[in-house]
């Protein structure tokens, strides 16, 4: 069965003692459910106060980007035995930022993807389409162009340490979430395109998040679709009291 997931996406929030407050009062809220995955995404310097402040809970550690490289002469980049040292177990790849903003591209994230899953990390695969694709009718066809480039070549037992995240570009950041609907019609498309490339087993249990606008008002409504099983959220993860909502909301414990 899918793991029910909350990712916080941080962004470039958060300053260090910013995030040390937010994940001591997060922590002073109360456990994470034991049927709720809770993944706290800051930026890389605040990385370590983070593992720090929830060492002997159950929130998990995520980074938001890293490098496909070793080490070396990569001036900027994080590897993912720094990620690993520093106790972080899940990683953004391919996030719409990083492919707008900074041009990743398919390969790249391909790349990420590979060395992720070969150094024991989670990787959380993000794709979405933009609002022109949908309008042309084009966002399935996007989606499953970017899951195909992203893991060519991979087998089922890789495939099966994925995480997706659909993120629509237009949802991202606007406090204009998609219908549940749609968002559960593009997740169900994702798991099929799974299943078709590697089995049922792969598929079924395959965590598929939605992102986008995604709060503790809404989360349930999506939480509620078959093909949905978690939530990537930006801006209302950053919050303690938010986050710990998100996390209950979605537990079957309450
Ligand atoms: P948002 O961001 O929740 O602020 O819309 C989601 C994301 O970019 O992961």
């Amino acid at each position: 069965m899918a793991k029910t997931i909350v990712a916080g996406n941080w962004k470039m929030n958060l300053t260090i003692s910013e995030a040390q407050k937010m994940v001591a009062d997060l922590v002073s809220l109360g456990p994470c459910p034991e049927d709720v995955t809770g993944i706290l995404i800051p930026n890389f310097v605040a990385l370590k106060t983070v593992a720090d402040e929830i060492k002997g809970t159950s929130y998990k550690l995520g980074a938001q980007n890293m490098s496909s490289e070793d080490q070396g002469a990569f001036t900027g980049e994080i590897s993912w035995d720094m990620l690993t040292d520093v106790g972080a177990s899940y990683c953004i790849i391919g996030h719409s930022e990083r492919r707008t903003i900074y041009l990743e591209n398919n390969s790249q994230i391909e790349k990420k993807l590979k060395k992720a899953l070969a150094s024991g990390i989670t990787p959380i695969l993000c794709v979405g389409e933009s609002q022109e694709k949908r309008e042309a009718g084009e966002a399935k066809k996007r989606v499953e162009g970017q899951i195909h480039r992203a893991t060519l070549g991979l087998k089922e037992e890789d495939v099966k340490k994925i995480i997706i995240a659909y993120e629509p570009l237009w949802a991202i950041g606007t406090g204009a979430a998609a219908s549940p609907e749609d968002a559960e019609d593009m997740c169900k498309t994702i798991r099929e395109w799974i299943r078709k490339g590697f089995g049922d087993e792969v598929a079924d249990q395959l965590s598929i998040l939605y992102g986008g606008s995604v709060k503790p008002e809404n989360i349930q409504s999506f939480l509620e679709k078959e093909d949905i099983n978690g939530a990537l959220v930006g801006g209302a993860s950053l919050k303690a009291k938010d986050f710990y909502a998100l996390c209950q909301e979605v537990s079957h414990e309450n």
